[in-house]
């Protein structure tokens, strides 16, 4: 059985996804034969609530000078970090020669408007080549994946830190303990760690199980991130709901007794007991449901290829890479994906090898479907897709119903 990582207990795992490659790991078709696999399992620790994935492929095979997810893809996600920093320059940092410091900082969407506005910042982002997109735009960034080691060394060199950042990254980092140690070292006594990852009562509620992929190693909770910076000495003071990525929770943390909690900290908590995310039956449910889900799409997608229409995958998304693959779908399904990011253009999905090409190929010459693998981003996309509708174009969506619209 395997041991929860963060409280070591053993747990049986809820769900077994099959083999899966790496999420971001788009990939030309002369290393097709090289691709890496692994078993996409999760458990959840009766223990510590703590749900995560249960064989982890390492760090580097995710994280390095080819990733291809670049936050400014979306320009909803700017306008939603430029917001979250407004919120903690207002609210948190205490005079002007405060020092924030973020990891996964990628290429900069958020310290951007830390930098702007001339405050002290660092950002820690180990993928060099979204890491030099954010030097080149004036962002003080380290390209070194943050742990306890690596915050002694920016403690000597830059100081100690009034607000530590992180926005969906906190829970791609297996270690925990390390990374919070880390934050312990580099926070001033009255320091805030905020951060926002994908949430467990979203995930649950809405079945939406392709937020589950290598670098997702946590679904976290206001429950299982109680626990876990408890250990630590730190305790949640604030919790705010965020739509992005089909549901995120914002956590606001500080040491134990410096800060004044606020009452939704007690309503999530009891929320998420209410919900019965402290229960083992809740996790069986989804498995099945995963299950139903799954048979749903697969069986549109195949009654819309049999009436001899074309598909189109919108976006190819890391979250694409679990539903594609757990769902058997290929190129006689999916004719190609289109995405904006050069770097996926021109390669292909990792697993099912369905081409990855540029916008312009679903601009030129529309399908009768897009399947819209960023529903995240759909206000973003519905926006900017009204010509493709007009032209009677529909779209295949899977997250909250399955449904053509
Ligand atoms: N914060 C951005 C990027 C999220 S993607 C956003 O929300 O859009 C996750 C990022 O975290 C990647 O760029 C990855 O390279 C980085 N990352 C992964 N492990 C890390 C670690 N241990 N320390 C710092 N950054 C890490
Ligand atoms: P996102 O949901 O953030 O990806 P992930 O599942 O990896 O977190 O979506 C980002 C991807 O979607 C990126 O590859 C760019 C692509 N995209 C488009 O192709 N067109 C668009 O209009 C938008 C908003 C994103």
């Amino acid at each position: 059985m395997p041991e929860c990582l963060i409280c070591k207990t053993y747990y049986e795992p809820f769900v077994n996804f099959g083999k899966m490659p790496i999420a971001n790991g788009f990939l030309f078709e002369k290393d097709f034969n090289k691709e890496y696999f692994y078993d996409l399992k999760v458990g959840y620790c009766s223990n510590c609530h703590m749900v995560q994935l249960v064989d982890q492929p390492e760090r580097e095979k995710m994280f390095n000078e080819n990733y291809a997810f670049f936050s400014g893809t979306s320009k909803n996600m700017a306008i939603h970090f430029r917001d979250f920093a407004e919120g903690v320059i207002n609210d948190y940092l205490p005079s002007k020669n405060a020092f924030v410091v973020e990891i996964g900082s990628n290429d900069g969407i958020m310290l951007q408007n830390f930098a702007l506005r001339g405050i002290k910042h660092l950002g820690i982002e180990p993928s060099k080549n979204v890491a030099e997109v954010a030097v080149k735009k004036g962002i003080n960034t380290i390209s070194e994946f943050f742990d306890k080691d690596l915050s002694k060394k920016i403690v000597e060199e830059y100081g100690k830190a009034d607000v530590f950042l992180a926005a969906n990254v906190m829970c791609h980092i297996p270690y925990q303990h390390s990374v919070i140690d880390g934050i312990n070292e580099l926070l001033m006594p009255g320091g805030v760690v905020i951060f926002e990852d994908p949430y467990l009562g979203n995930i649950i509620k809405n079945t939406i199980y392709d937020q589950i992929y290598d670098e997702h190693v946590f679904l976290f909770s206001a429950l299982s991130i109680k626990n876990l910076f408890d250990k630590h000495g730190m305790e949640i003071i604030d919790l705010q709901a965020q739509e992005t990525h089909g549901g995120s929770m914002r956590y606001y943390i500080a040491r134990k007794g410096m800060r004044k909690i606020s009452p939704k900290v007690k309503y999530y908590l009891e929320k998420e007991i209410e919900m019965g995310l402290n229960a083992p039956e809740i996790y069986e449910k989804f498995r099945m449901e995963c299950e139903v889900y799954r048979d749903k799409l697969v069986g549109l997608i195949k009654d819309i290829r049999k009436n001899g229409k074309r598909i189109v995958g919108y976006a190819a998304t890391s979250k694409s890479t679990t539903i594609i693959n757990y769902c058997g779908l290929n190129s006689n399904d999916i004719q190609f994906i289109s995405d904006t990011t050069p770097i996926k253009q021109g390669k292909f999905s990792p697993g099912a090898h369905i081409p990855v090409k540029p916008y312009e190929e679903f601009k030129n010459n529309y399908p009768d479907y897009a399947l819209l693998f960023a529903y995240n981003h759909s206000n973003e996309i519905m926006q900017k897709e009204k010509e493709f509708m007009n032209a009677g174009g529909k779209w295949i969506v899977y997250v909250p119903e399955i449904m053509v619209k």
